[in-house]
């Protein structure tokens, strides 16, 4: 393998997850996959193809590029749906592929049209609106003007769907915020529809939405995190663990993603030395330290410094001293039979213990999303 470490993704645990989801929004309600952030790190070529063989046929993505990569290995019938960026000079490829796109703002209207015009073929859209998280959207006093230009241009248009975004639903802070913006979602809606816009999908939730507040299922569920295996946050998890229609004992979303290494070199060091760059770690009995060769730059933060906790041979080995560029250490001395070349899990389960993203990124101070969005595209990744 060229590469020093590699990210393993669970057939089986994906399986199960989009399962389970399935199951929790029902049959009526289409499944979105978003795969923007590569996949939330996963990759999305090797990611669609899989979701793809759970029944998933809808992904959304961020921008053109995310679609383009996500057009060349998805099958004829999946469906793409750009959520954020469209450059201009994108549409006419967008258009041409039948990939849906959010609009919210007047100028991408516009834009829209003006390409279906061009190429005579409809542009399809899915309405954006501002319902309380003011970041794109449009607002309540735009709809007006939004609904004149969609009756003028009818023969350009495809109304595929009209979504919102919440702002936070994985925190008991935002109730009351998530509660004002499905109110508002609603009234604005109703406007459309009274205008006879009507599109195929309305919907509003993400993982955390979905699973907190069943009112914001909808026609579409735009789920990231939770069908990767993780919780959208630890109050998330406990609301369900709690509520009656979800109650389980045993965690039903499974890490799809694991990201392993292997042991580049052993050395012993002995009592009173300071171990790796400076200062941060002094040797208080003689040890025996690990040289694992991923560092900051493959996406294992520096703040995992004397800190982050690794699995070899199924025990764990706390990281000693600074994460380097390519390399840190771990302390094995109480591992027996460690040799050059063992399987590392840096994240992931070997044996009895499980490193889990939440713990990882508990200690590096990121959230689940950003640590695995973060995750070098050039790591391989391999399904299993
Ligand atoms: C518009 C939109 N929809 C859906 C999602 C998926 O959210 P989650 O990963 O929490 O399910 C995101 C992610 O931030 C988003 O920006």
């Amino acid at each position: 393998m060229l590469q020093t470490s590699w990210i393993e993704l669970s057939s089986a645990a994906l399986h199960q997850n989009i399962q389970y989801l399935k199951k929790r929004i029902g049959p009526d309600c289409t499944f979105a996959s978003v795969i923007k952030g590569n996949a939330y790190g996963h990759g999305i070529e090797q990611f669609v193809p899989m979701a793809e063989t759970n029944g998933v046929s809808n992904f959304a993505v961020y921008d053109a590029f995310e679609a383009h990569r996500a057009l060349q290995v998805k099958r004829d019938s999946t469906h793409l749906i750009i959520m954020g960026m469209v450059d201009d000079d994108q549409l006419d490829w967008v258009i041409e592929n039948d990939i849906a796109f959010f609009v919210f703002t007047m100028e991408r209207l516009e834009a829209a049209i003006k390409m279906a015009k061009r190429l005579k073929k409809k542009a399809r859209i899915h309405l954006e609106l501002e319902t309380g998280m003011n970041r794109t959207g449009f607002d309540e006093d735009e709809l007006d003007i939004v609904i004149s230009s969609i009756r003028q241009n009818r023969r350009q248009l495809f109304i595929e769907g009209v979504c919102t975004h919440y702002a936070g639903a994985e925190s008991i802070a935002n109730y009351h915020r998530i509660q004002q913006q499905h109110l508002q979602f609603d009234k604005m809606h109703k406007a459309l529809k009274k205008a006879g816009i009507v599109p195929c999908y309305y919907h509003s939730a993400s993982s955390a939405s979905a699973l907190t507040y069943p009112h914001t299922i909808m026609d579409m569920v735009r789920f990231g995190i939770a069908q990767y295996g993780m919780w959208p946050s630890m109050e998330t998890k406990m609301n369900n663990l709690l509520s009656e229609e979800a109650k389980f004992t045993k965690d039903p979303l499974k890490l799809v993603l694991s990201w392993k290494s292997r042991v580049m070199s052993i050395k012993t060091v002995n009592k009173g030395n300071f171990v790796n760059y400076g200062t941060s770690f002094l040797t208080t009995k003689n040890m025996k330290l690990a040289t694992i060769p991923v560092g900051y730059f493959h996406g294992y933060s520096r703040s995992l410094s004397n800190s982050g906790q690794v699995l070899i041979n199924g025990r764990k080995a706390d990281v000693v001293g600074t994460i380097n560029m390519n390399m840190f250490m771990v302390n094995v001395t109480a591992i027996p039979n460690i040799k050059i070349g063992n399987e590392v899990v840096l994240i992931g389960k070997q044996g009895d213990f499980k490193i889990t993203v939440a713990s990882f990124a508990e200690l590096t101070k990121m959230v689940n999303y950003e640590l695995l969005a973060r995750l070098p595209y050039l790591i391989p990744r391999i399904v299993v």
